[in-house]
């Protein structure tokens, strides 16, 4: 059956790799991908299916309600799959605002969007809100975050997702509105932005640039392959059920130095560098602001209801991954030169 879903932040890292799954996955949908292209948002990172004829890209911002009002009512789609979002707790720490506009103001925007479009007829139709396991807040040395952990975000970046969560379920509580959560762990791939930490150090070894540790490095993240998380969405998004949260993670926990000397390791041996060259970037810096300790997330209920597990360990995610910017370095120039933000004007508005 023809079916318009609609992806926001689909130029991102994560629903880039969303669009692509469902731009070829399921040719009977129309897939519309809204995108204000902020400093985050690239273009060149669906190349490969821009002129695919079951996608639509609209550059817009989710913050303007009318035009999101007005993208609804053009394109009347079936589904929403929303990921736009400032994304980087960094970047929250030294400008807030913007992460309450776009993470807070925008979903609303798109959730009063969805209900007047769908105008109570939900039969059929749902609204998934991409999120964080950043909003439980920080773990100790045990235990792992499951659906039924409260909330606790710490970071304006979390405050904002766990705010954003809170109106998806309040629209599905008040108004019947037939959503869907996910919670999710750290993810890494191609086509992240490399102000992250995996592709920021990836260049960085390459460049040999200095490694800027924060604290210690003895901060845990629980690492999941970008596309093991899209192919979680796209199940969760058909067979999900209405109203529910699922985590989904990597059970790959890793301490940030033990994970950067790996990637150490790898790029000496890729570079064709001595064993150890590359260890000597790493520089301890200033600790992040109010830097939460350890995430690490229990995903048995997608595992046991939804069937999904990771695909991919996560060894051979980082050699793949690592390979891929390597191999990527145009990518890697446009984006860190800041040439990939008139991708738009000379692809799209030039035809
Ligand atoms: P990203 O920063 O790479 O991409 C965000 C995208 O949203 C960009 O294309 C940007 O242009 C777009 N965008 C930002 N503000 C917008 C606005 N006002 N209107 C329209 N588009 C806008 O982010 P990502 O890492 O791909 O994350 C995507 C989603 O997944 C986010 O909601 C994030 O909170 C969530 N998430 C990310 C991770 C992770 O490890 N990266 C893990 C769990 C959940
Ligand atoms: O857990 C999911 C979250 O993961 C997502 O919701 C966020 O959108 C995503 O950005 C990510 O947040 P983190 O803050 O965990 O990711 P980041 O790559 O910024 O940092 C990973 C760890 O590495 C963290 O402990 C901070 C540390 N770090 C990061 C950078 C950029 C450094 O030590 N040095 C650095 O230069």
């Amino acid at each position: 059956m023809k079916k318009t879903i609609l992806i926001t932040g689909g130029a991102g890292f994560i629903g880039s790799h969303l669009v692509r799954l469902f731009v070829n996955k399921y040719p009977e949908y129309q897939v519309v991908n809204v995108d204000k292209l902020t400093y985050a948002g690239n273009l060149a990172n669906l190349k490969d299916v821009e002129n695919k004829p079951n996608y639509i890209f609209e550059k817009a911002d989710i913050v303007d309600a009318e035009l999101m009002f007005k993208i609804f009512d053009q394109y009347q789609p079936d589904g929403v799959i929303h990921l736009a979002a400032e994304s980087h707790v960094d970047r929250s720490i030294a400008n807030p605002n913007e992460f309450i506009f776009t993470n807070i103001v925008g979903t609303t925007n798109l959730l009063n969007a969805a209900r007047k479009c769908w105008a109570n007829q939900f039969e059929n139709k749902r609204f998934y809100h991409v999120s964080t396991d950043e909003v439980y807040g920080s773990l100790g040395e045990i235990g792992l975050f499951t659906e039924e952990t409260a909330y606790d975000p710490r970071s304006p970046y979390s405050a904002s997702k766990a705010s954003s969560d809170h109106l998806v379920r309040a629209y599905h509580h008040t108004f019947g509105l037939p959503v869907v959560v996910s919670n999710c762990s750290n993810n890494y791939g191609s086509f992240q932005f490399p102000e992250k930490l995996i592709p920021l150090f990836i260049n960085n070894i390459r460049n040999l640039k200095a490694l800027p540790v924060y604290g210690k490095g003895e901060n845990i993240r629980d690492w999941l392959w970008v596309e093991d998380h899209a192919r979680a969405i796209d199940l969760i998004f058909h067979s999900g059920a209405n109203g529910d949260t699922y985590n989904i993670g990597g059970h790959n926990e890793w301490t940030n130095i033990a994970l950067i000397k790996v990637m150490c390791t790898i790029m000496d041996r890729k570079l064709g560098r001595a064993a150890g060259e590359s260890e000597k970037l790493i520089t301890y810096v200033k600790d992040r602001a109010g830097h939460d300790l350890r995430y690490a997330i229990d995903s048995s209920k997608l595992q046991r209801e939804l069937g999904w597990t990771p695909s991919l360990q996560f060894e051979e995610g980082l050699e793949k991954t690592i390979d891929w910017y390597l191999e990527n370095d145009a990518w890697m120039k446009q984006v860190t030169s800041g040439d990939y933000q008139n991708y738009y004007e000379q692809q799209y508005l030039n035809r």
